[in-house]
């Protein structure tokens, strides 16, 4: 990976990883809160919610990689020749739609579709599930991430990495079982104000379905994500600018396809129909997130961006417990143990691995 810039002194790389756990955890828990705390017939639209992540993503994008652009030409001769402060941003702005539009900019098609895919699915799968459960089950794209690794990037697993993803899949499998055993239709309510929220009735199995389709829509989309980066020399904001742009067809397909109900108001105020505050904060974590997601790719990889999602996997744990009553059972506690361990392991730099340790140590 590219040598990473520092934030007062602290390595970009661990900045964003530890940035991107909390931001796992704040959206598994306002996301979740924000569709169950509504009757379904008050609640927003996802796929408004899907759209508007990627306007404001790429915006932001936009807006750096014009920066960035700004930034390194100030030095060019031919840029600081120029007087008027106009010309130079016509200047700018024309490089970066080149950049943009370079013929090589189709290759972004693909994560794009899939990132939208798994943004919708997200939606579906925190709806049906608790949010410790869902942010467990999600651990198991750390074993489509490696799978598509693999077959993609043509990197090469130790046994001891190999070993841990078996570990990673009991661990989710024994949180699934305990999950689906115990209260089913379950009822996820936040403490201390039965009064105030309305009983949701959650199905399990539909958010399991998600939940998986999702894994593997994030291991894909996101080692060819890594893939396209590193393989050429365009900068990450132009790369997350086509990334966003991409994502507008099927982020507006599924709007087009079952359109607002229309009423008076107009289009845009149709779909946007109960976007309150705890949408618009979803929607704010998830274009954080995605921005966090491309820093964390560039300069570390999909692997390290497994071990911030285990660390978020705890906080979220914890206060779940404390807001939505989440019961701590047996299944769950030995579930989330293994799941834990078995990212600690894959995690272990070539050499410190435990089944290396032992190996060496015996021998
Ligand atoms: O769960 P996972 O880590 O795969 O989620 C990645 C998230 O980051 C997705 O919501 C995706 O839309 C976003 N993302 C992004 N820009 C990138 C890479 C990912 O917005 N360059």
């Amino acid at each position: 990976p590219p040598v990473s810039p520092s934030i007062c002194g602290l390595p970009l790389k661990y900045v964003s990883l530890v940035t991107l756990a909390v931001q796992n955890a704040a959206l598994a828990i306002v996301m979740h809160y924000s569709r169950i705390s509504t009757p379904p017939e008050l609640s927003y639209s996802p796929a408004a919610a899907v759209l508007l992540n990627e306007l404001i993503k790429g915006a932001i994008s936009f807006c750096m990689a014009l920066y960035i652009t700004a930034t390194a030409a100030s030095d060019h001769p031919r840029y600081s020749g120029l007087q008027s402060p106009l010309k130079k941003f016509t200047s700018v702005f024309s490089c970066v739609c080149c950049e943009i539009f370079s013929p090589d900019c189709w290759k972004l098609s693909i994560p794009a579709v899939l990132y939208v895919i798994q943004n919708s699915l997200q939606f579906v799968a925190i709806s049906n599930l608790p949010v410790a459960t869902y942010q467990i089950t999600y651990q198991m794209k750390i074993l489509t991430t490696a799978a598509f690794t693999v077959a993609l990037l043509r990197k090469k697993l130790s046994t001891s990495k190999w070993l841990s993803l078996f570990f990673l899949a009991i661990g989710v499998g024994i949180v699934q079982i305990q999950s689906a055993t115990s209260n089913t239709p379950a009822k996820d309510m936040p403490v201390g104000s039965a009064h105030d929220f309305h009983i949701h009735t959650m199905d399990p199995l539909k958010g399991f379905g998600a939940v998986t389709a999702a894994c593997f829509t994030s291991g894909l989309a996101g080692v060819y994500f890594e893939m396209v980066l590193k393989n050429s020399k365009a900068d990450l904001w132009v790369r997350n600018v086509q990334l966003s742009l991409f994502s507008l067809i099927p982020a507006i397909l599924p709007i087009l396809y079952n359109p607002p109900r229309s009423t008076a108001n107009g289009f845009i105020a149709d779909l946007f129909k109960h976007f309150g505050g705890w949408a618009w904060a979803t929607v704010g974590i998830q274009v954080f997130g995605g921005l966090v997601t491309a820093i964390v790719i560039k300069y570390s990889d999909n692997i390290l961006k497994g071990f911030a999602t285990s660390l978020a996997i705890v906080l979220s744990f914890l206060a779940s417990v404390a807001l939505f009553n989440f019961h701590i059972s047996w299944g769950f506690v030995i579930g989330s143990t293994t799941v834990l361990t078995a990212t600690w392991m894959y995690n272990q730099p070539p050499g410190r691995e435990p089944i290396s340790i032992v190996l060496t140590t015996s021998s």
